[in-house]
C-alpha cells in the first residue's frame, strides 16, 4: 500500500553540530520504522552527520540537489555516485529556489531525475506554479506540463522511485498557504498528468506531498486530502517538536 511520506527540505540551514544535535532531538519524537515514511534532506556538508544521526530510527537521508554527469570538470557539482556512497537515498530535484536562483529549467531538471534514478536514488521532484499563473488561471497548464517535461523518459519502473511534491511558488516560506481544496485539486492534476503518461494504476500509486508553508498547525487538513499523500516542510522541518507533530498528523491519516 501507498505511504505517506514527510519530507522536511533544511535547504541553507544547520552546521554539522547542530545536525548531530537535531537528531539527538528527533529520535525519540519520530518513530519512522512503523509509521509514515520521514526523510530529511540536509546541505551537502551535514550529509554524513546526519546519516549517522538517522541510523536505527527508521529516517531516511537525502540531499537537495544532484548534478546530471557521472563524473568530470563540473566544479561544484555533487554526482549520484557519491551521494550514494555517502548513504544517502533519497535527493530533491527542480525545487523552485533552484529554478528561480540557479537556471535550472525543466530541461535539466529532466536530465538530473534521470541521472538520480540511474543511480539508484529515490528523487523528490519539485514542481509548482508562480503567483501570475495562479491569478491568471493557467495553474493546470502549469503543473502538468512541468510534470510532461520533469518525467520524459523515465520508465514505469522508475517512476517507482519518484515523489512529486508540489510546491506552489507563492506559498514557499510566505506563510500562505494553498487551501486544501486547491493543494487536492492541483494535485489531482498531477496525478491525472501521470496517469495519461503511465496509466491509472502508476498514477494511483504514486506519492504526490503538498509543500508550502505546512506546519503543525495546517497538516492534518491538507494531508486528509484525498490526492495529498504527504508534505515537504520547509521552516518547521528546523524545529523538531513541529515536525514530529507533523509526522503525527500524517500517521492519523494511515
Ligand atoms: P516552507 O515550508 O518554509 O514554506 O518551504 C517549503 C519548501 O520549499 C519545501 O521544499
Amino acid at each position: 500500500m501507498k505511504k505517506t511520506v514527510i519530507a522536511g527540505n533544511w535547504k541553507m540551514n544547520m552546521t554539522r553540530a547542530e545536525t548531530k544535535a537535531f537528531f539527538r532531538e528527533i529520535a525519540p519524537l519520530v518513530n519512522a520504522k512503523d509509521s509514515c515514511g520521514v526523510v530529511f534532506c540536509v546541505p551537502f556538508t551535514d550529509l554524513a552527520a546526519a546519516v549517522r544521526g538517522a541510523r536505527g530510527t527508521g529516517i531516511k537521508i537525502g540531499a537537495q540537489n544532484v548534478h546530471f554527469m557521472e563524473k568530470g570538470a563540473y566544479t561544484g557539482e555533487i554526482s549520484a555516485k557519491m551521494l550514494r556512497e555517502a548513504g544517502v537515498s533519497y535527493v530533491i530535484v527542480g525545487h523552485s529556489e533552484r529554478r528561480q536562483y540557479f537556471g535550472e529549467t525543466d530541461e535539466t531538471v529532466n536530465l538530473r531525475v534521470k541521472a538520480a534514478l540511474a543511480a539508484g536514488l529515490k528523487v523528490i521532484l519539485c514542481l509548482g506554479e508562480m503567483r501570475d499563473a495562479r491569478e491568471k488561471g493557467i495553474t493546470d497548464e502549469v503543473v502538468s506540463m512541468q510534470t510532461k517535461l520533469a518525467l520524459r523518459d523515465v520508465t514505469e519502473k522508475q517512476l517507482r522511485s519518484v515523489i512529486i511534491a508540489y510546491e506552489p511558488v507563492w506559498a514557499i516560506g510566505t506563510g500562505l498557504t494553498a487551501t486544501p481544496e486547491q493543494a487536492d485539486e492541483t494535485c489531482g492534476v498531477i496525478r491525472a498528468t501521470v496517469a495519461s503518461l503511465y496509466g491509472k494504476k502508476a498514477a494511483r500509486r504514486l506519492v504526490i506531498q503538498y509543500g508550502g508553508s505546512m506546519n503543525e498547525k495546517n497538516a492534518a487538513e491538507l494531508l486528509a486530502q484525498p490526492n495529498v499523500n504527504g508534505g515537504l516542510i520547509g521552516g518547521a522541518s528546523l524545529k523538531p517538536a513541529a515536525f514530529a507533530a507533523i509526522v503525527a498528523a500524517a500517521n492519523g491519516k494511515n
